[in-house]
């Protein structure tokens, strides 16, 4: 984006003129267990220390409204649900956070990070649970009026990785991850999710890079910093 002074609107943003990252959206994605929240923080203080502004979101969730509905969707409440529901849902919540927090960050100039987004509708109702991609993306466009990331990361791993790093933790997520309702799903479902995943950078190329996120995290973190890096333009 060029330095040069506009006459009006949010291109006068500093944020904007002085990196390439600034205003843009990436998501971090991936099955579950495969170090994404992990790599948000670190990819976090990376941008902090290049005095970057942005704004981290998870999804289901990020809002008032959505976290009501991340609660019907990863508890028993949300039991029996069918599947075109859940895909319903997961989309009403991002709609939600596309029109409360990431269009007006973005508007703003704010670079906006998301953990999750319709990528994981794509793998997880799509690919996993049998909804056509046709069906998702006509449902995203409608939920988010066409608001696609900058760029995707899809941190991919084994589910037998996966499923290894989330029983050893001992921390918070002992008691969440593989162990919610989403989450107790037989192991090809998890394989389908992954696959799904490797799809979507076959089929969009231009805007997803899969990183290898096996390894040490530091490893993983330099996978990802270098990606990034080369896709925008960072020197
Ligand atoms: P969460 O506890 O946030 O897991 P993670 O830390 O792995 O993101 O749970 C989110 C769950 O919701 C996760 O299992 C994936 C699932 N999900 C979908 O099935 N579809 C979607 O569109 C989204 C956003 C998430």
């Amino acid at each position: 984006m060029s330095t040069e002074k506009k006459p009006t609107g949010h291109q006068q943003e500093p944020n904007r003129a002085v990196h390439p990252l600034a205003g843009k959206f990436i998501v971090f994605d991936g099955v579950d267990g495969c170090g994404k929240s992990t790599q948000l923080g670190e990819f976090e203080k990376y941008l902090s220390d290049r005095g970057v502004t942005y704004r981290r979101f998870r999804e289901p969730g990020g809002t008032a409204i959505g976290e009501d509905i991340r609660n019907i969707l990863l508890t028993k409440r949300g039991e029996g649900m069918h599947i075109r529901a859940e895909m319903l849902l997961y989309m009403a919540s991002r709609a939600q956070l596309v029109y409360q927090e990431i269009r007006p960050a973005l508007a703003a100039g704010v670079t906006v990070l998301a953990d999750r987004y319709t990528s994981s509708t794509l793998a997880y109702q799509g690919s996993a649970g049998g909804i056509a991609t046709a069906d998702i993306l006509a449902t995203a466009r409608a939920a988010t009026e066409n608001l696609w990331p900058d760029l995707t990361i899809i941190l991919d791993i084994t589910i037998a990785t996966a499923r290894q790093r989330t029983t050893k933790k001992g921390d918070i997520h002992q008691t969440g991850l593989f162990e919610d309702r989403i989450e107790q799903r037989p192991a090809n479902f998890h394989q389908h999710v992954r696959e799904g995943f490797l799809s979507q950078c076959d089929q969009f190329p231009d805007t997803y890079r899969l990183i290898d996120a096996t390894g040490k995290p530091e490893v993983v973190r330099k996978r990802i910093f270098a990606a990034i890096e080369k896709f925008f333009g960072v020197k």
